[in-house]
């Protein structure tokens, strides 16, 4: 373990350590984006900044189409009015709660399949089981948590053998990397957020992408009427998911900075290997692997089931020291779906042992020092 003054470990600024980006742009940057609104007059509909927007995010992604969205719960909700036709949709019994919702607000029937054990990526023996005997599901709405990406080879040819649509829910996931591509580009259509907390900002945001053009079609009627592309597509609903101008404004500036964003989630992220001592009471989790490159906006620990009976008291220390550390994901899942939670043990495991830690761009060396002081305390105190 490393020895840790306690002068270095003063959280002194007082301030509240949150779990999210928070990248906030300059005052000037943010006054630039109001004076350009202000002489084009275009506040919303599709306007030149939210072009420019979509322009520049294609590129960066390496897809054809982007589509700029009110937040990445809208986008959810479009892409599933787009894609999917009838039955049900497979999703795993563990995400952020706008995973389910959005499935729940098109009305379609939710079927859970369970995660992989100590990751929040999907289990495949347990997706092609749900596939195989429940011939009603037609679409899989896969999210790629904790800025790690899922096995994207294995599930395509799964999403193929079955014949069904296949949505990656990819909010937490923004410019991670598999087999050397930015994701965006899999399944039929995947999904970004620009919320406060996420890599890239427009404090509420999102896109949709696909390189399928009829697809890119018909999500730009659902979309809204301004900025709809093509004729042959007549929409029966429409989200009115536009997101405005002042919007796309912010999105590109804190596009333009995300190379250092990511380099310094980075670096913090490798502080807390640094510093923390997990010995064996939990693992901190790992978002790359030969094949994914992550963008490190999450730092997750996963405490060992003997142990995870400590999980909230360790939750509530850290609240109390002004460290905002959340149960990434402690839902009940079961108000979207009745199946027996016993027959998802990863997914309950998960929930019930997880615990995610401050970074971005507001935590710095000295921050990280002050968490993991006060976590190696926790532990040590307990005397396991
Ligand atoms: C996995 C997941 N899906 C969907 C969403 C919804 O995104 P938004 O907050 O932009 O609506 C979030 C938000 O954090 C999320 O984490």
């Amino acid at each position: 373990m490393i020895y840790i003054p306690i002068e270095m470990t003063d959280n002194s600024l007082g301030n509240k350590l949150h779990v999210g980006q928070l990248y906030v742009p300059a005052f000037e940057d943010f006054k630039g984006v109001i004076d350009q609104i202000s002489k084009t007059n275009y506040y919303t509909n599709n306007g030149p900044l939210l072009q420019q927007l979509e322009r520049e995010l294609a590129i960066y992604l390496g897809v054809k189409y982007v589509l700029a969205v009110t937040n990445g719960t809208i986008g959810l909700m479009i892409a599933l009015e787009a894609i999917h036709k009838q039955g049900s949709i497979l999703t795993p019994r563990f995400s952020f709660p706008a995973t389910m919702n959005a499935i729940c607000m098109i009305g379609a029937n939710i079927f859970y399949c369970d995660t992989l054990r100590f990751s929040p990526n999907a289990c495949l023996v347990s997706i092609e089981d749900k596939l195989k005997n429940n011939k009603d599901i037609s679409t899989i709405l896969l999210p790629n948590l904790w800025s790690t990406v899922n096995n994207i080879d294995e599930i395509s040819c799964l999403s193929n053998k079955y014949n069904v649509n296949l949505i990656y829910d990819s909010t937490q996931s923004f410019s991670c990397s598999y087999k050397g591509k930015r994701i965006a580009i899999n399944g039929n259509a995947e999904v970004f957020s620009f919320h406060a907390t996420k890599l890239i900002t427009s404090f509420e945001g999102g896109c949709i992408t696909t390189n399928n053009r009829y697809l890119y079609e018909k999500l730009s009627n659902i979309r809204s009427s301004y900025g709809a592309v093509g004729h042959l597509y007549k929409p029966v609903k429409t989200a009115n998911g536009r997101m405005s101008e002042l919007q796309a404004g912010l999105c590109l500036k804190s596009l333009s900075k995300i190379k250092s964003s990511v380099a310094h989630n980075k670096m913090i992220f490798n502080l807390y290997k640094k510093f923390l001592n997990p010995k064996k009471i939990y693992i901190i989790f790992e978002p790359s692997t030969r094949i994914i490159e992550s963008n490190y906006q999450y730092v997750v620990l996963i405490i060992n089931p003997n142990y995870n009976k400590f999980r909230d008291r360790l939750k509530d220390v850290l609240n109390k020291n002004n460290i905002l550390a959340r149960s990434y994901f402690n839902y009940d899942f079961s108000v979207f779906n009745n199946e027996n939670p016993i027959d998802f043990p990863c997914s309950i495991e998960l929930s019930r042992s997880t615990i995610c830690l401050p970074i971005g761009q507001q935590i710095t060396i000295k921050h990280v020092q002050y968490v993991a002081y006060i976590i190696n305390n926790f532990f040590n105190n307990l005397n396991l």
